[in-house]
């Protein structure tokens, strides 16, 4: 990656243990056991997976921290994750749950934080749809150990699935509003919800795309602006119905490559030696924006605006793909 990356890491899994049928959670620690960089509330790390054709990739796993204390994540022991299995996707996931046990070494990089929470009086709304709850997790401590005021709305099909549910019981108490489809019989009232809020509040949301996109479309609607509304996807996106293969044209060098249907642009320029910039992999930190010379693009990042989307001369490689056969892009 050509975008400041941050040290790198050599960790042992200190214990490995399913929370329930789909999420397993991971400590990792030093070696020696000495303290691992700090972090603050939101933050993730990078940790190097196998995917079973062999090849090593990175995959964004946030740090969970549940205490209410100021120093809670200064000089931390350990870090604490929580991996969602998807048996749809490339096998990082599958790796973290069945090619990792205790005592195994793992590379990661440090963490870095893209998802940081206010420190203000104003208070801080959590929106977590499942496996999104684990950033959530340590603003709600943060905000606790600061006595700010913060509540958590946490939504998942069913308690069974839900991790870290006595944690935040016990760290929120009244703040914590739980939601399962399965007892509720239909999916979170993010409308109520928004009602709900109060002018100065401040919106935190992590889930599925399918929630986050229901959240930011309600919160337009409703005029919030985009300074009151934080994101984050929980997981890379997904292949979605008709994603096919196309061409893409490199102006500059004269290269074509091919996308495979289940490949972003910015990996298949990796495969093939590119250096391109890049940082989140899920269109939300811009970082990997490339000037389009011909080609329809089919747009799915969170970061450009309807205007830059509708001129078609810039996208984010990382997520967005071709409607047609053949993008020219100005690299
Ligand atoms: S790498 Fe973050 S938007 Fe593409």
């Amino acid at each position: 990656m050509s975008h400041d990356t941050p040290a790198t890491l050599q960790l042992r899994v200190a214990e490995a243990r399913s929370l329930n049928p789909l999420i397993r959670m991971l400590r990792l620690a030093a070696d020696n056991g000495s303290p691992l960089p700090g972090f603050s509330a939101g933050a993730h790390i990078r940790v190097q997976v196998s995917l079973p054709d062999g090849q090593k990739d990175w995959r964004h796993y946030s740090l969970i921290n549940s205490q209410a204390r100021a120093d809670a994540t200064e000089a931390p022991r350990e870090y604490l994750i929580a991996v969602r299995r998807e048996d749809d996707g490339r096998g990082g996931s599958r790796f973290m749950h069945e090619g990792l046990q205790a005592g195994d070494s793992l590379l990661i990089e440090a963490p870095k934080n893209d998802f940081p929470v206010h420190a203000g009086g104003a208070r801080a709304v959590l929106i977590a749809g499942g496996i999104g709850v684990t950033p959530l997790v340590s603003m709600a401590a943060c905000r606790k150990a600061a006595s700010a005021p913060v509540r958590m709305h946490y939504a998942g099909r069913s308690r069974e699935l839900m991790a870290f549910l006595p944690e935040l019981q016990q760290l929120l108490g009244e703040d914590l509003r739980l939601h399962t489809d399965a007892e509720a019989g239909a999916p979170l009232d993010i409308a109520a919800l928004l009602d709900d809020c109060a002018s100065d509040d401040q919106l935190y949301v992590c889930g599925p795309k399918v929630m986050l996109d229901a959240v930011l479309a309600a919160t337009q609607a409703r005029g919030w602006t985009h300074e009151r509304v934080h994101f984050e996807l929980f997981t890379t996106p997904a292949l979605e119905e008709g994603d096919h293969p196309f061409d893409v044209v490199l102006a500059q060098s004269g290269q074509t490559y091919t996308v495979a249907a289940d490949q972003t642009i910015l990996d298949c320029l990796i495969e093939h030696g590119c250096d391109p910039m890049y940082d989140c992999k899920r269109g939300e930190c811009g970082v990997c924006a490339t000037p389009v010379m011909e080609g329809e693009i089919d747009h799915r990042d969170y970061v450009l605006t309807t205007r830059e989307k509708a001129e078609g001369n810039v996208m984010q490689i990382c997520i967005s793909r071709c409607k047609g056969k053949r993008l020219v892009l100005d690299i």
